[in-house]
């Protein structure tokens, strides 16, 4: 008997790595994509809205799903940008790029978004499934916190949430104690953490070990296609940038394997701990506080996510390329 697909949102601020996780999704048949939400984070959310746009129309969907914009900005702190990475389009600068008649190799997308507020349709399409919906976050958490706002109940309605966030045993990456999404907007992460929502953290630990190699990228987007031509043209910035900080020939693509985990969850290896996200302090804003220690805290410390820590980076990057290009 074949297995139900999974209804699932994707709220997102592509960014490179959004991007090769967005196809991912899309063109995997274990997902129902219901909806796609946009966030500011990477790059503003118009932009982040206009890329979402793009990757539609570059797969081309008969059937594409909506695409609805959210917040322009964290919940109460500034909005920042990874622009040095992701180029100042959000997708590595393509915008630029022109084919030898000198047209726009990516035009700006025919597509547009819904007129629906992100949050609410979150909110919607969680009241339409109920405890059938996950929610796959690949940028701050900004919308899924302002749709807990909108409706208190969602936590009972929502299945699980998949987040690519925060750095449990490692390093972060904007400061040596924060991960990007949840350094944008702390207190949104916290909110959603502490919801109750069943929520599976995808953080750095994992994402720094799982990347995606320039030789494996080219090797499997030989053929001449409009999709392997984008997936090479989006990720040569970020290329460029990791080649030049680290000497690494490729990318980190954190959100791909946040998506991989919603497709199989054994992509991962996790433990259940209690987490917080620190929102006050001067050098750990945005810090995600795992309780690692290996006996018991009693009540206060009571598991609230599963973290991952383990993973196996061959079996990732196989799984990736084999779904996302065209052989
Ligand atoms: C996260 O930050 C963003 O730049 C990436 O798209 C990813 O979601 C990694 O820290
Ligand atoms: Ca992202």
């Amino acid at each position: 008997m074949a297995t139900q697909r999974k209804h699932i949102i994707i709220d997102t601020d592509p960014g490179v790595d959004d991007a090769l996780a967005l196809i991912l999704a899309l063109r995997s048949d274990e997902l129902q994509v219901e909806a796609i939400t946009t966030v500011n984070g990477n790059v503003c959310l118009s932009q982040c809205t206009e890329n979402a746009l793009r990757i539609l129309e570059i797969l081309g969907l008969p059937e594409p799903p909506p695409v609805a914009q959210g917040a322009d900005r964290p919940l109460c702190r500034e909005p920042l940008s990874s622009a040095s990475i992701h180029g100042r389009d959000g997708l590595g600068e393509i915008s630029i790029l022109k084919d030898r008649s000198g047209k726009k190799k990516y035009p700006s997308p025919r597509l547009h978004p819904t007129a629906k507020y992100a949050p609410e349709l979150i909110c919607d399409l969680a009241a339409r499934h109920p405890r059938g919906l996950t929610i796959v976050t690949l940028g701050p958490l900004t919308n899924i916190a302002l749709a807990l706002t909108l409706e208190p109940a969602l936590p009972r309605y929502v299945k699980e949430i998949v987040t690519m966030g925060g750095a449990y045993s490692a390093p972060g990456n904007v400061t040596p104690a924060a991960e990007f999404n949840f350094f944008c907007d702390p207190e949104a992460a916290q909110q959603v953490i502490a919801s109750g929502i069943p929520i599976t953290l995808v953080g750095l630990d994992v994402t720094r070990i799982a990347r995606l190699s320039r030789h494996s990228l080219l090797n499997a987007t030989k053929k001449r296609t409009r999709l392997n031509q984008f997936l090479q043209n989006a990720t040569a910035h970020a290329m460029s940038f990791y080649c030049e900080r680290e000497g690494y020939h490729g990318c980190s693509v954190h959100d791909a394997l946040a998506m991989m985990v919603a497709i199989d969850s054994s992509f991962v290896g996790t433990k259940r701990v209690h987490v917080e996200v620190e929102t006050e302090g001067k050098l750990t804003a945005g810090m995600s506080v795992a309780d690692l220690r290996p006996y018991s805290r009693g009540k206060a410390g009571k598991p609230n996510a599963a973290v991952a820590l383990y993973v196996d980076p061959s079996r990732f990057e196989h799984f990736l390329l084999d779904r996302i290009t065209d052989r």
